[in-house]
């Protein structure tokens, strides 16, 4: 990536842009070195020794085959220092990209499900970002979410269990993996979490069997207010058109949709963002596929030819579908029509 036609350093233009992050997991910014460290902190012995032997395991080629290889390694996170010094290594690098704001999905249940109580997991990370904002000055807010392979009656115990820190989670979302595992097996469950005043969101994966329907069932049946992926919606003229009218935004994953499927979907993306859905582009589990924001958001200049004013679209896009309050969201948007206005560009 060089410059555009109109002479922007595009690295320079997306270096510096201050962007909002709505599709990580927590879990998924493992990186190896921190996995290592984890693992002698808890006197585990890994397989594994060096960072490229765990990169050795980074193989695959699916989201089932990816999954293979993520939960087992979460099994390092013990104890409230841990998930701390997870987050706060997470944030700490995306405030280096320019991320000024991220909300983050965490998945209680790959952690209690083998011993570790759901307090240890949520205070941990919340150190993690208290940490990271006064440091840093990154601001973050936490998702939780369930995973859709296990029981909807286990989910819903963990919603319960999740009520006396509310005040810590902005909402809830699905992930893990989606085949046979449609967003109606968790209607009750949804039904209750937006009763409990979090909002909804869920992973909508890309080229899934029955992609569509489980779209048409999160947006109609569950009314999310936001889609995770969900770009095969581009199959689907009106499901396109009721996405718009309801103001949906996209979280896609480009670097992401790389490894589990054949391609970063750069022409679907760009398809939906230029008929003016609410695209936005995020990193998802990025110790995993190697790229973060800034990385993102260069894949798929590069290979979708963005122009800057598409790029400020996308970050503007991000910070609008965020469950960020009027005046906080107001306040990210000015800074970054300021930024792009110092290119030349203007919203
Ligand atoms: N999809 C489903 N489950 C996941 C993902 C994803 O993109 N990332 C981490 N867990
Ligand atoms: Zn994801």
């Amino acid at each position: 990536m060089t410059t555009d036609i109109s002479g922007i350093d595009l690295a320079a233009f997306i270096g510096g842009l201050p962007k909002c992050e709505l599709h990580l997991h927590l879990e998924g910014t493992l990186a190896p070195d921190l996995k290592l460290q984890l693992a002698e902190r808890n006197g585990i012995e890994l397989e594994q020794k060096t960072v490229a032997d765990v990169e050795a395991t980074y193989q695959f080629d699916s989201l089932a085959s990816f999954l293979a290889v993520y939960y087992p390694a979460m099994g390092v996170l013990q104890s409230a220092e841990d998930f701390r010094d997870l987050a706060y290594a997470y944030l700490t690098k995306a405030a280096g990209q320019g991320v000024r704001y991220v909300e983050m999905f965490f998945d209680p249940q790959a952690h209690t499900g083998r011993g570790v109580p759901f307090d240890v997991v949520i205070k941990g990370y919340r150190q993690g970002i208290e940490k990271a904002h006064a440091e840093h000055g990154i601001s973050a807010e936490l998702i939780m979410c369930f995973l859709r392979d296990l029981s909807a009656e286990f989910a819903m115990a963990t919603l319960m269990e999740s009520l006396p820190y509310k005040d810590w989670i902005i909402g809830v979302g699905l992930d893990s993996d989606e085949r046979d595992n449609p967003p109606s097996k968790f209607a009750a469950v949804f039904a209750r979490a937006r009763k409990e005043g979090y909002l909804l969101t869920m992973h909508c994966d890309i080229d899934q069997v029955g992609s569509i329907d489980n779209i048409r069932q999160a947006v109609e049946e569950i009314g999310v207010d936001r889609i995770d992926h969900g770009t095969n919606i581009v199959e689907s003229p009106e499901l396109v058109a009721e996405v718009k009218r309801r103001g949906l935004g996209l979280t896609c994953c480009p670097v992401s949709n790389s490894f589990v499927t054949s391609d970063m979907k750069a022409t679907e993306i760009v398809s939906l963002l230029r008929e003016g859905v609410r695209v936005t582009v995020n990193s998802d589990d990025p110790a995993y596929f190697g790229g973060y924001m800034t990385e993102n958001f260069s894949a798929l200049t590069d290979k979708a030819g963005l122009t800057p004013a598409e790029i400020l679209r996308l970050a503007r896009n991000a910070f609008e579908v965020a469950w960020l309050t009027p005046r906080k969201r107001d306040g990210y948007l000015a800074e970054l029509d300021a930024y792009a206005e110092s290119f030349g560009i203007t919203a």
